[in-house]
């Protein structure tokens, strides 16, 4: 599958996706926005099967961001309404596949309609054993880390105590382990304030695939690029070449 053996990396165990391209999408088609997020739900469930399946562990998806509350208020309300119907109708599909519901982000601030539905699924699939899907809503990593911060301060830690581990013990979720790949659709090429912390050695792929288009040939095209990159956390090529090699002669 993957062409150089000595960078085979092993499939993922977190893919972090931020699904953009929904309202040009309409857009291109004569239609609203709104019209855009709701095909976007068919990608949703069409790579939350795919992952599953290939065995990857743990699928966050960027949902609205904490900017995202600028819309205008139209554009919010449809959103929250379709994250509720989503929810409701998709609950006993994820029971079915064993997909665990979890969610990031300042959840507080949706709606009651929101909180109420992502908490009814959080709870109907706490037991599942499959795909971990965290939703992020009403989410920003600097809002993630502010929070992070906050809560460190009110524990009273000592400064001198800090270090990377307890920033990570102060994150939203965390027992979950970084994104090893990060997928960006709709040809855009940034962060847009995602998980600023837990992005810092994902692999990065971005595709101009508009949300909405995205399905599972995507995906796994995504995946089989990662599968080939080379990964140097700091090291030189040849030191990782060097360690593959002694890894196949033992
Ligand atoms: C992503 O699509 C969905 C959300 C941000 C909620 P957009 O709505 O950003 O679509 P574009 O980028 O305007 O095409
Ligand atoms: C990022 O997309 C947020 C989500 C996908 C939920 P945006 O479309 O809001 O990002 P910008 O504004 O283009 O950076
Ligand atoms: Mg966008």
């Amino acid at each position: 599958m993957v062409d150089n053996p000595h960078n085979a990396n092993s499939l993922p165990h977190h893919v972090a996706v931020i699904m953009d391209g929904n309202g040009r999408w309409a857009r291109q088609r004569g239609e609203d926005r709104v019209y855009g997020h709701a095909h976007g739900v068919e990608s949703v469930r069409a790579i939350v099967r795919e992952a599953g399946e290939l065995g990857v562990e743990y699928l966050t998806l960027y949902a609205f961001s904490t900017e995202n509350w600028s819309r205008p208020q139209a554009e919010i309300n449809a959103l929250m309404e379709l994250l509720v119907d989503s929810l409701a109708g998709e609950v006993q599909e994820l029971v079915k596949k064993g997909v665990r519901l979890r969610s990031t982000g300042a959840i507080d601030s949706l709606p009651e309609s929101c909180r109420e539905a992502l908490k009814d699924v959080e709870d109907q699939t706490a037991g599942c054993t499959g795909i971990t899907l965290i939703l992020a809503l009403s989410y920003s990593g600097r809002w993630e880390l502010t929070e992070a911060v906050r809560s460190i301060v009110r524990s009273g830690t000592p400064a001198e105590d800090i270090d990377e581990q307890t920033l990570r013990d102060h994150m939203n979720l965390p027992d979950v382990p970084d994104p090893e790949l990060l997928i960006r659709t709709s040809g855009e090429q940034r962060l847009s304030n995602f998980l600023l912390w837990q992005l810092a050695y994902s692999e990065l792929h971005f595709t101009s695939v508009m949300w909405p288009d995205f399905r599972e040939d995507h995906f796994r095209a995504a995946i089989h690029e990662f599968r080939g990159r080379e990964r140097r956390f700091g090291r030189t090529g040849e030191q990782l070449t060097q360690n593959a090699d002694d890894a196949s002669n033992h």
